[in-house]
């Protein structure tokens, strides 16, 4: 297949981060942690994945505990996978990136049923070695 040159910019840029449905994965801990708050305050919905649970439950409650009044629109409520009306910012799933297929489709899918679609994927999964040279 031809790559086209100068083919046109499909995507267009998000100027409105108002109520998208962010996926971050690694989000227990550094880079991901703080991608999921600054995106929260920016207005996203937030799908915070990782192993540690824990860690993703307490970054969800300091989202959710967050005022999101002076943000406009107001968020759908999505059903969340209880059929409970979804009224959360920011929910944790449990995934490892390095899993079989089956588990992470079941995170993938559970994921998904929080707020019924995801807008975007972040994947920050990964971890930084530091080594000092000498
Ligand atoms: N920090 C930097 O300066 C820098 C520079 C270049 C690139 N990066 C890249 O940016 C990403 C984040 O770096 P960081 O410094 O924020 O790392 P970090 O502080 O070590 O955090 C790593 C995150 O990834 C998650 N993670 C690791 N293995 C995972 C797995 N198998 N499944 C799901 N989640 C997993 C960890 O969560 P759990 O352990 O709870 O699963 C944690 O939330 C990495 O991919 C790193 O290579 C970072």
């Amino acid at each position: 297949m031809a790559i086209q040159e100068h083919s046109p910019l499909k995507l267009e840029p998000w100027n409105d981060l108002n109520g998208k449905v962010v996926m971050v994965t690694g989000a227990s801990a550094g880079l991901g942690r703080e991608f999921c708050l600054d995106l929260a305050r920016a207005g996203c919905k937030i799908i915070a994945a990782a192993r540690r649970t824990s860690r993703l439950q307490s970054l969800c409650d300091e989202i959710n505990e967050l005022d999101f009044s002076v943000l406009s629109s107001a968020l759908a409520s999505p059903i969340s996978p209880t059929g409970a009306v979804e009224s959360r910012r920011a929910v944790a799933v449990e995934l490892d990136v390095c899993g079989n297929g089956k588990s992470i489709e079941e995170s993938v899918r559970k994921a998904w049923d929080y707020f019924g679609f995801i807008d975007t994927l972040v994947n920050n999964a990964g971890f930084r070695e530091c080594k000092q040279f000498n």
